[in-house]
């Protein structure tokens, strides 16, 4: 593929982390770099402790670990010891509560600072750590609570309703933390900081978080305390961190590039890392940008786009000379958004691809290697990454395919939370399927093509259309609905919705006999629009409603979403055998 290239090592000022990438991957095995880590006994690790009470033991026991900041600008600052010390007292706490190894501890909070104790408390006492975003609603939080089988959540007062409306549902559950009563602060003044860290096996679980693919509900992908090592590897390698830096991964835990690379793989690098509790605002982003002096920068771009659009002028109010690498995930970047942070920046965003099921970055382009503007870049080193067709076969470079990686890395998810056969289905031919579609080329890069299946990638969330239709049809005007991401310039996708209404209660409601006017669809459109986010979540919600009279479907009843896509983007719609008479 013909593209530009941004030519990289004259640029240079500093040799990066990772020199040579060819020289690397030639000799590279990941058990040459087992001591970058702290073990218990030469065997046993806690990613936890590799990510902040380590450093302890060394010079950077009083370097800030966090600083943080909310949207109104007030602050606060923790040092590696402070958050060890925190954190012991948080595993105190849920041992007190009787937590033990391997139950699930979920932490339903905005970005505070207690958040990340708790994070780290949890995993300390070899419980399960969940992450779950904030702007989560009823169901989605029975969802995944129901499922994962939670015995605590960690919340504050304000968020706390929203999971007593949905207890009844919850037998597990067992215990809610509310980090903001009187109650607790009262007892974590007083419980101990000291803790016995829990020595756990490589393979043992660590975390899990909740994803969506096309069908069902959300699924609880699992991670080991083993993944940190290839979190750290790449935090140093491809998010080039140093002793030195001010780091800003603009993500939220909900998601695991906040878990990844603003807890664990990059605390494990020792970095000052800076946490910004607020909405996106361009103004916003600046100042932190530039009061922190963040030398190292991992955002996703739909937040880059909308930088873009706050013009360059806004950008030229700052000092933001303390930039040194920037880096981009979760959904394409597009060349323009490259080129116009050379403009701006000087600099360009490194993109780098992975899952959440992959644990950590598996493919991105690192700070000595021309970027091919527009291509991912090349596989980790450790990685082996390849195009394969769907029996698992590798296509010649140059032609598109299921990007695939070879089992197993570090930190490769172990199982999907009590869906094993799920979990199966992701390996074909000794190859793990992505489910994203892509390129090499003859030189080793990847380029990305798109999904595989109907997955939605709107702002940078991964939405299950599942989830949003099955939203849809709980509201008693809803008799069907197909959902499916339409591109937008901004949000790389937006959430569409399909919906079939229901006659009987449009006559009830609106009278439709005597016609069903512009005004009511257009309230019944918003309407449905604020149900899904009332109901599923704040950024799981349809945009776009549409009425329609019939959803395509196939013979066994599938709705179709190609087809809906298809037709919204005014593209042919392609094999129709096995569709319903439509
Ligand atoms: C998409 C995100 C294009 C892709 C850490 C993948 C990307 C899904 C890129 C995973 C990229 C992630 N270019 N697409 N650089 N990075 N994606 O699980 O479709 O939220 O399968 O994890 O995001 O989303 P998830």
């Amino acid at each position: 593929m013909k593209s530009d290239v941004f030519n990289k090592p004259a640029r240079l000022k500093n040799p990066p982390n990772l020199g040579d990438y060819d020289e690397v991957c030639r000799s590279f095995d990941w058990r040459s770099v087992r001591k970058e880590l702290d073990w218990f006994d030469g065997t046993k690790i806690n990613a936890a402790y590799n990510a902040i009470d380590r450093h302890t033991q060394t010079w950077r026991k009083n370097k800030v670990a966090l600083y943080w900041e909310d949207e109104a600008g007030s602050t606060r600052q923790y040092t590696f010891e402070q958050l060890s010390l925190l954190s012991n007292k948080m595993g105190n706490i849920l041992k007190d509560f009787g937590v033990s190894r391997g139950e699930r501890v979920f932490i339903f909070l905005p970005r505070v600072p207690e958040l990340y104790i708790s994070f780290l408390g949890a995993l300390k006492i070899g419980a399960i750590a969940g992450t779950l975003f904030s702007a989560f609603q009823e169901q989605a939080l029975a969802d995944r609570l129901g499922n994962s089988d939670a015995e605590v959540v960690i919340t504050n007062k304000e968020l706390k309703e929203r999971i007593d409306k949905v207890r009844k549902k919850l037998p597990a559950l067992k215990h809610i933390i509310t980090v903001d009563s009187e109650d607790f602060i009262k007892s974590f003044e007083h419980v101990s900081d000291e803790l016995h860290i829990a020595h756990m096996d490589p393979d043992e679980y660590a975390f899990m978080l909740y994803t969506s693919g096309t069908t069902g509900k959300p699924k609880g992908v699992v991670h080991v305390h083993r993944a940190i090592l290839q979190e750290h590897m790449t935090a140093k390698w491809v998010l080039d961190l140093r002793d030195d830096d001010t780091y800003w991964c603009t993500a939220d835990p909900g998601w695991v590039t906040g878990i990844a690379y603003e807890i664990l793989g990059s605390w494990s690098c020792g970095v000052a890392a800076v946490v910004y509790a607020g909405r996106f605002d361009p103004k916003r982003w600046y100042e932190i940008l530039a009061k922190y002096k963040v030398s190292v920068w991992y955002t996703a771009p739909t937040a880059i786009r909308m930088l873009m659009a706050a013009g360059s002028n806004l950008v030229h109010e700052y000092d933001l000379s303390s930039l040194r690498h920037m880096c981009s995930v979760g959904e394409p970047l597009n060349p323009e958004a490259i080129t116009w942070a050379i403009k701006t920046f000087d600099k360009p965003f490194h993109d780098t691809w992975w899952q959440t099921e992959t644990g950590a970055i598996c493919i991105a382009n690192y700070p000595a290697m021309d970027i091919k503007i527009g291509s991912m870049g090349k596989p980790v080193p450790g990685i082996t990454a390849a195009i394969v067709d769907d029996q698992g076969h590798k296509v010649p470079d140059g032609n598109e395919g299921n990007i695939a990686l070879k089992p197993k890395w570090p930190s490769m998810m172990h199982t999907i939370w009590r869906r094993p056969h799920k979990y199966e289905s992701y390996f074909t031919g000794g190859w793990y399927i992505s489910g994203d579609r892509g390129m090499r080329d003859k030189d080793g890069y990847f380029w990305f093509i798109g999904r595989a299946d109907d997955v939605i990638k709107t702002a940078g969330e991964r939405v299950g259309p599942f989830e949003v239709e099955s939203a849809l049809v709980s509201h008693p005007a809803v008799v069907e609905a197909g959902v499916i991401g339409k591109p937008d310039a901004m949000r790389g996708e937006i959430i569409k919705a399909f919906v079939v209404l229901d006659k009987k209660y449009l006559r009830k409601r609106f009278r439709e006999s005597v016609g069903f006017p512009e005004s009511d669809k257009k309230a019944l459109r918003e309407e449905l629009s604020q149900y899904v986010k009332k109901h599923l979540a704040g950024h799981a919600y349809p945009r776009e409603v549409e009425f329609i009279d019939k959803l395509p479907k196939t013979r066994s009843g599938k709705i179709m979403r190609r087809i809906l896509k298809a037709k919204e983007m005014g593209l042919p719609i392609g094999d129709t055998s096995t569709l319903e008479e439509y």
